[in-house]
């Protein structure tokens, strides 16, 4: 059970924000406060996503306005293909999706569809990915794919039920569908990234990347995999979805054991020996939200346990409930570890699945994925 005082203490946190935080792109807080991103940073999205979960509870206005500020700010991104990449449903879906499916908004509804277009570009035929990442200068990425990219599947699922247009529904399934053969493994445990051939679409090899290293299991990557794959479930009802979702909630609630929030790689200590290994509740709180979307998609109430667990965890060990001036709501996340940024902070992804979970949890509000 959840209650309702985490509801409150999410909510005085979102009021607090609008005001000290207004039209920008929060990232990573150290000593409470928000660092500011870029409009072009993938996490742009979840401010505005935070900003509609509030509203779908309260209807208060405000929280509207801001966040379609926001979405505005954003169309400068739209128009530029080399900034744009795998994460575009995480920024649309969170926007422009949830503000038409809440108030029917077409300028909205037009952005999303103009998004998922160029989420679709991205596909490559002879290999059936989605690219990850653009041109950079250590790394070739024409052949890159990472698991992150399934939490974006929901925004072509999303326009091919909107516009009646199956090739959107065409090109994720082929993506999942590669995603399960390379990136999945016996265990549950899933790979960070895989290169392959850009030209033949041939699997060359897992790259350990944002994990510890290649074999490993980073936990946000592993919650990216279950809930991803509940939404696809949940759009098309295929058994391979629903048992892949499975696989990684088994595996991922096995390795929580009776920890109060996941290590940042559940692998890492294992590699570290006696080293400390940092927490990342980010990973716990997009598990929870997918564990909540099994549960209901299979009727398993054990994935609800596991999820309202995860949830009360995260409240009484993990947030700033004690800290009214912090501007996070959950710390000990880890952003990327094998850079060293943005450890033991708040995360706005952190802080946005959280929001989703405790609203999905007591007031099982449709979802904007
Ligand atoms: N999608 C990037 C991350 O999870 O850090």
């Amino acid at each position: 059970m959840i209650d309702q005082k985490i509801w409150d203490f999410v909510k005085d946190k979102i009021d607090k924000n609008v005001a000290e935080i207004g039209a920008a792109y929060p990232n990573a807080a150290i000593d409470g406060i928000y660092n500011q991103g870029n409009v072009r940073d993938w996490i742009s999205g979840f401010w505005p996503g935070i900003l509609w979960k509030g509203y779908q509870v309260t209807e208060d206005e405000k929280f509207a306005m801001l966040a379609r500020e926001i979405e505005a700010n954003m169309d400068q991104k739209l128009k530029d293909t080399e900034w744009l990449d795998h994460d575009i449903g995480f920024i649309w879906s969170l926007t422009s999706v949830s503000d038409y499916k809440m108030t029917g908004n077409q300028e909205s509804r037009r952005r999303a569809l103009l998004a998922a277009n160029l989420l679709m570009g991205r596909f490559n035929l002879a290999g059936n990915f989605i690219r990850a990442w653009n041109d950079r200068a250590d790394l070739d990425t024409k052949g890159l794919v990472i698991i992150d990219s399934v939490m974006n599947m929901p925004l072509l699922f999303w326009a091919a039920e909107e516009t009646g247009d199956p090739r959107f529904r065409h090109v994720a399934e082929a993506h999942l569908g590669t995603i399960i053969q390379t990136f999945f493994r016996e265990d549950g445990s899933v790979a960070h990234t895989g290169i392959f051939d850009p030209e033949t679409g041939a699997f060359i090899e897992e790259i350990g990347n944002q994990s510890f290293a290649a074999g490993s299991a980073w936990s946000r990557g592993t919650a990216w995999a279950l809930y991803g794959f509940a939404l696809a479930g949940r759009y098309t009802r295929r058994p391979e979805y629903i048992d892949a979702a499975k696989m990684v909630a088994d595996f991922f609630i096995e390795q929580m054991g009776e920890e109060t929030a996941p290590a940042w790689d559940f692998r890492a200590e294992a590699q570290y020996g006696e080293g400390r290994i940092l927490l990342d509740t980010s990973a716990a709180a997009i598990a929870a939200c997918g564990l909540l979307v099994f549960a209901k998609l299979t009727g398993e109430s054990h994935y609800r346990e596991q999820g309202e667990k995860i949830i009360n965890n995260l409240y009484h060990h993990h947030s700033t409930k004690d800290d009214p001036t912090h501007q996070g709501m959950l710390v000990d996340a880890t952003g990327h570890y094998p850079k060293q940024k943005n450890l033991e902070v708040s995360l706005i992804y952190g802080d946005y699945f959280f929001t989703e979970a405790v609203v999905t949890a007591l007031f099982d509000k449709p979802l904007f994925w």
